[in-house]
């Protein structure tokens, strides 16, 4: 029973010393320095949507990040300050408030409307993580204001709006970077769902042993995320080594996931990330995966036809988001890629 209050839950019973399920092998914790040139690039979205020398010099910057990196941060999307304070204020109540109430929320059922829960691929990873999650599609249905949280609810459903609104951006430019049409990606339903994961990560008594997230790369076609302005602890592999992705306050990681690397033909690199763990606390992060839904979309997805040629033949086969989604979820954060699942 305990389990269903999360890590939290734990950590407010006072332990000094993480339960052995969380011991992650050392050598998935510790890691080489960088190069001190490896740095994430930041996008200033201004002016991309107006004038036609700023759209091209952004859809070069864009396309050339989501090449080198799969991982950009952007600032000036649009996104209101206050909405996303709010955001990340309600995630953190929600984990805050009386267990009982979560409790209420609890589930292990990826079908359930809202989802409250630590671990989903508890029996399939090396090691548990130092997070708990609450989790809801907000589009194409978003859920009633009855159904959700009242600490969170009605800012998931506005923050998700506004994140939509970036994310269909997004996805024309980097329709636009790939030498296809504006609307080529949301055509393609890119942008039809969204899920929104509002993460807690408690401070942890341990954090050298255990990890706050385990490296995985993400079942999506891109993901948006706002982190925390202070705790950090988001770590991207490139190059063999963990580059970390610093706070920028008021930016928005935005990172390439493992489907739009398959539509690319692997022009787009879904790269692999991590989160460490801290001894402070809590660290708050919003991710939002536009992924198609789950349940009710039968769309077949390969490489794009009009991105293939004789020297570039496709390299991954074709699937569903339904079948790609079951083997990810079965797979866990195992250290490996879904994707060569599809080679
Ligand atoms: C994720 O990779 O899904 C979340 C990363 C983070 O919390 O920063
Ligand atoms: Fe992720």
């Amino acid at each position: 029973d305990e389990t269903k209050t999360g890590v939290k839950g734990l950590v407010d019973a006072g332990i000094s010393e993480i339960p052995s399920i969380f011991r992650a092998p050392p050598a998935t914790i510790t890691s080489p320095k960088p190069p001190s040139q490896f740095t994430i690039p930041t996008i200033d979205l201004q002016g991309g949507s107006t004038d036609s020398i700023s759209r091209r010099n952004l859809v070069e910057k864009i396309g050339d990040a989501a090449e080198r990196w799969g991982f950009f941060q952007v600032i000036n999307h649009g996104v209101p300050l206050d909405v996303m304070e709010r955001m990340k204020e309600g995630v953190r109540e929600f984990h805050e408030q009386d267990p009982e109430v979560r409790k209420g929320f609890y589930s292990r059922d990826p079908s359930s409307k809202v989802v409250y829960s630590s671990n989903f691929d508890l029996y399939s990873s090396p090691a548990a993580n130092w997070r708990d999650t609450l989790g809801c599609y907000t589009a194409p249905d978003p859920p009633r204001p009855e159904d959700l949280p009242a600490a969170c609810g009605e800012v998931m459903i506005e923050y998700s709006e506004e994140v939509m609104k970036v994310g269909k951006l997004l996805f024309e430019l980097l329709s636009e970077a790939l030498g296809l049409n504006t609307n080529h990606l949301k055509d393609m339903d890119c942008t039809n769902s969204l899920l929104l994961l509002g993460n807690y990560y408690p401070p942890c008594p341990q954090p050298d042993l255990t990890l706050g997230l385990s490296k995985h790369s993400d079942n999506s076609f891109l993901t948006v995320l706002l982190q925390d302005d202070h705790i950090g602890g988001l770590q991207v592999l490139h190059d063999q080594y963990w580059v970390d992705v610093p706070p920028v306050p008021g930016a928005l990681v935005v990172n390439v996931g493992d489907l739009l690397q398959l539509i690319t033909n692997g022009k787009f690199k879904s790269l692999e990330h991590r989160v460490l763990a801290n001894k402070a606390g809590p660290r708050i992060s919003v991710g939002c995966f536009f992924s198609s839904y789950l349940m009710a979309n039968p769309r077949v997805y390969g490489p794009i036809k009009e991105l293939l040629s004789e020297q570039n033949p496709p390299i991954y086969r074709d699937t569903t988001i339904t079948e790609y989604s079951k083997f990810y979820r079965s797979k866990g954060f195992d250290g490996t890629s879904g994707l060569l699942y599809l080679k």
